[in-house]
């Protein structure tokens, strides 16, 4: 499976996050998270940030993300785009990173704001990982 995105797939991906940020719940924080999620067979899931009175029961925008693709039964992630109005563009929480690694060793991640776009390989964003072959 190539690392790279065609152009088309790659807007896909940012049109289902954008899509997906305008649903946010945020109104708590108002700040607003979209996520996509492309899967290693090329299938599309998104997210958005859930947030609640109760304000530790949010739920970020990607890892609502990727319960919606396991859910469907994927295991394996290719790419995650993360939209915010963050500027510089707002990388993952440590525990979404933590959770897009368990089925994303290889995954990149696109973080795009109003300014511009930034883009990680998952080592860079969570070196020294913690992961199944740590478990007994
Ligand atoms: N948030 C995400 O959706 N993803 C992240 O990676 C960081 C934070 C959400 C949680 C909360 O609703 C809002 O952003 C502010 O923290």
């Amino acid at each position: 499976m190539p690392v790279t995105l065609t152009p088309e797939k790659q807007e896909e991906m940012f049109s289902a996050a954008r899509a997906a940020f305008k649903n946010a719940h945020a109104p708590y924080s108002n700040f607003r998270v979209g996520s996509a999620i492309l899967t290693e067979r090329g299938v599309l899931y998104s997210g958005c940030n859930v947030e609640n009175a109760s304000y530790g029961l949010t739920i970020c925008a990607e890892r609502a993300a990727v319960c919606a693709a396991v859910a469907a039964g994927a295991r394996r992630l290719r790419r995650a785009v993360v939209v915010t109005d963050a500027d510089p563009p707002a990388a993952p929480c440590g525990a979404c990173r933590q959770v897009l690694s368990e089925f994303g060793r290889d995954l990149r991640v696109n973080a795009v704001g109003p300014a511009g776009a930034v883009s990680w390989t998952m080592a860079e964003l969570l070196p020294a990982a913690f992961g199944p072959e740590q478990l007994p």
